[in-house]
């Protein structure tokens, strides 16, 4: 029997220059889609998956993201004294999703670097890691989130087994790609991976979106590795050794899933949760249809 995945790592150590100036106060993560912040809806994926303690790598200046998962006794109190009761339970259901557990990277040395951050807690367990700036939206038609599906993959494996989606040949050099065996059935046998290759030298079009499922070994290598692309310790590059040594899958997920690390990305997710969203769908709809596109076409 397979131990049962519920620890999972989220990496938001990063400096979000791709946002910047907002992200000169404001941790990446916590800036709004909607109504809640971005990691608001990655924890949420953890928590549907199973996971009960999640363990957030953060640099210095991101405790806005801990405090988001705790209480604040003010802001209750006066919900409550108010009678606004809505909200307050929506407040209380965030502060009680999940074991919030921080850890400092105090250098930002790279993903490789911050999941081996989380070593002493993780222990022997299998964990999964979910990248802080990506949101998967599921699909209507699907039972299983990303990550539960992932976590799937893995209870059917017994091996680590990542998500995985094609991208254009032009993208593959922002991603960790897979070398896949065959994609005859589902999870797919990896070969190896390669982190952010050249479009000439990458093996597939079979991209790395950020969500894993991970064994305790894989901290064997991050402790031995040498920093890969960009001068930093890949995770990619340890999975690799894994891959070359004993099986591991890879899984094409079924949900959206935007890159709100990502200007265009951000603002996709922002729409299309506001289109799913009670009290906006109806008039962003009528706004987007009988506003925006009439005076986009008029444009030309
Ligand atoms: C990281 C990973 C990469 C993965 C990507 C997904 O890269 O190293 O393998 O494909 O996230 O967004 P980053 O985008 O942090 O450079």
């Amino acid at each position: 029997m397979n131990k049962p995945i519920k620890k999972a790592i989220i990496p938001a150590a990063g400096l979000g220059t791709r946002f910047l100036p907002a992200t000169k106060t404001v941790p990446k993560e916590m800036l709004t889609v909607v109504d809640a912040p971005i990691i608001f809806y990655v924890v949420e994926e953890a928590i549907s998956a199973g996971i009960e303690d999640i363990i957030l790598i953060q640099g210095r200046g991101k405790t806005a993201i801990e405090d988001f998962f705790d209480t604040s006794y003010e802001l209750e109190d006066k919900l409550a004294r108010d009678k606004k009761f809505h909200i307050l339970e929506r407040l209380t259901q965030i502060r009680s999703m999940a074991n919030i557990i921080s850890i400092r990277q105090k250098q930002p040395l790279g993903l490789g670097h911050a999941v081996l951050c989380a070593q002493s807690i993780i222990g022997d367990d299998p964990f999964a890691v979910l990248l802080g700036d990506e949101i998967m939206i599921p699909h209507e038609t699907e039972t299983q989130n990303t990550l539960g599906q992932m976590v799937q993959a893995y209870n059917q494996t017994s091996h680590s087994t990542v998500a995985i989606m094609e991208v254009l040949p032009e993208d593959v050099s922002k991603y960790g790609i897979a070398d896949i065996e065959s994609t005859l059935t589902s999870p797919y046998r990896v070969k190896g991976f390669i982190e952010k290759p050249s479009m000439q030298k990458a093996p597939s079009r079979w991209a790395l979106p950020g969500r894993y499922i991970l064994k305790h070994n894989i901290f064997d290598h991050l402790a031995n590795a040498t920093p890969g692309a960009q001068g930093e310790l890949q995770l990619t590059d340890a999975m690799d050794k894994i891959a070359k040594k004993e099986p591991f899958f890879a899984t094409p997920f079924k949900a959206d899933r935007y890159d709100a690390g990502d200007k265009l990305g951000y603002l996709k997710a922002n729409i299309e949760v506001a289109l799913k969203h009670p009290e906006l769908k109806e008039a962003l709809s009528h706004y987007l249809r009988h506003e925006l596109l009439p005076n986009l076409n008029k444009k030309g």
